[in-house]
């Protein structure tokens, strides 16, 4: 975690020598459950020990905004009444989650933010949802007297992303960002939000990514094209039984997607085929999970992992190839993590086989694309909060 007296040191210089509230909120990992989130299914992540630190404070004016970015030296200034509000992209999860807490009754005025990051950009740990959280809870704190519940603040985040940034993304990072445990990963059904906190002590094994240091950029990308494909699907079985209630893929048999596999296409078959299968995955996983199997999990990543690339398309070259390295070196599970087209694959490896692996995936990625992939040993961290 960020150091708090970095940020402290930053925000006093960089404004007018005051101190302010500390808050902070994590990235998240995810066991298993991908693109099931906008999709009515299940979601197995859990917060982890890196995320955005903010130091916050009412700076007494009607609705401006002084901001600053540490990690980019970077300050943007702006009105929360301007309806454009500031260009910079990192400066509009600023705006657009004071807008939206404002939405949920927050009487939220001008104030001063400076905050860092050590969740890694681009990575797939969700960095955008650490950001949103950590603010959302700064101003619940600072403007809200914390009358908003830990659920409306994810749903601000996620409104933040789909009114501001340009991302449709489900509920499953903000969620996890708010509602992180440490030593816990969480079962979340998307559809209901009812959901359960597993402790994850795996014996004998252990999690840990791998940075492709690939960059995805969601803003625009083929994610909201994904989400569009799912959404025709679930379009065409209501069609043609309009009789049933169907919202998302949840509530969609493997009938009825066969039934309009000709009119909808190869190409949006196959990826709300993706989503059916995954969604039984989470649950399996659950299971194997209460009895143990760790064998069992893994080889449910290993299907996601091949489910993302081939059907659902959010792979890309330099995962499948740290992909295959995993299964070359018998490690227990691998997969894509997030929303895809770069960033890291999460594998559960056997402590044994650990050391090995991390070698030979080094040396054979740095080999064909001339850089090491990243590496993040997962420790899986608490939630938002004020630190001080
Ligand atoms: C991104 C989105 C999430 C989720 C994942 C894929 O991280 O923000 O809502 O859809 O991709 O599982």
């Amino acid at each position: 975690m960020i150091d708090i007296e970095f940020v402290r040191s930053r925000f006093i210089k960089h404004f007018d020598g005051k101190t302010g509230n500390v808050y902070t909120s994590p990235g998240r990992i995810n066991l298993i459950g991908e693109h099931t989130d906008y999709n009515g299914g299940f979601v197995f992540p859990g917060a982890v020990d890196k995320g955005i630190t903010a130091e916050m404070r009412i700076n007494g004016t009607e609705d401006t905004v002084m901001a600053y970015a540490i990690d980019l030296k970077d300050r943007v200034d702006f009105k929360l009444n301007d309806p454009a509000g500031p260009k910079a992209s990192w400066a509009r999860y600023i705006y657009g989650i004071a807008k939206e807490m404002q939405k949920l009754g927050v009487p939220v005025k001008g104030f001063n933010i400076a905050f860092a990051g050590d969740v890694p950009l681009g990575a797939g740990m969700s960095s955008s949802a650490a950001m949103e959280s950590c603010f959302a809870c700064g101003l619940n704190d600072l403007f809200g007297d914390n009358k908003v519940s830990q659920w409306d603040m994810v749903l601000a985040g996620q409104a933040t992303e789909h009114n501001y940034c340009g991302v449709k993304c489900g509920i499953m990072d903000q969620f996890a960002s708010v509602f992180g445990k440490a030593g816990c990963l969480m079962r979340l059904d998307c559809r209901s939000r009812e959901f359960e906190y597993f402790p994850f002590k795996p014996d004998g094994y252990r999690l840990v990514l791998l940075d492709s240091v690939v960059k995805h950029q969601l803003a625009g990308s083929p994610y909201n094209d994904r989400r569009n494909s799912c959404e025709n699907v679930v379009k065409h079985i209501q069609a043609k039984h309009p009789e049933g209630k169907f919202e998302t893929l949840r509530d969609c048999t493997w009938e009825q997607l066969d039934e309009v596999r000709a009119e909808v296409g190869e190409e949006d078959y196959k990826r709300a085929k993706f989503v059916l299968g995954e969604k039984d995955r989470v649950l399996a996983v659950c299971d194997a999970l209460n009895e143990g199997d760790y064998e069992k999990v893994g080889e449910l990543m290993y299907q996601t992992h091949e489910g993302l690339s081939k059907d659902y398309e959010v792979s890309c070259e330099e995962l499948d190839f740290l992909n295959d390295i995993a299964k070359a070196n018998e490690v227990t599970g691998s997969r894509i993590m997030g929303g895809g087209f770069g960033g890291c694959t999460i594998n559960l490896v056997r402590n044994d086989l650990y050391k090995k692996f991390i070698a030979d995936a080094k040396e054979k990625f740095n080999a064909k694309y001339g850089h090491e992939p990243k590496v993040y040993d997962v420790v899986i961290g608490d939630g938002s909060r004020r630190l001080c």
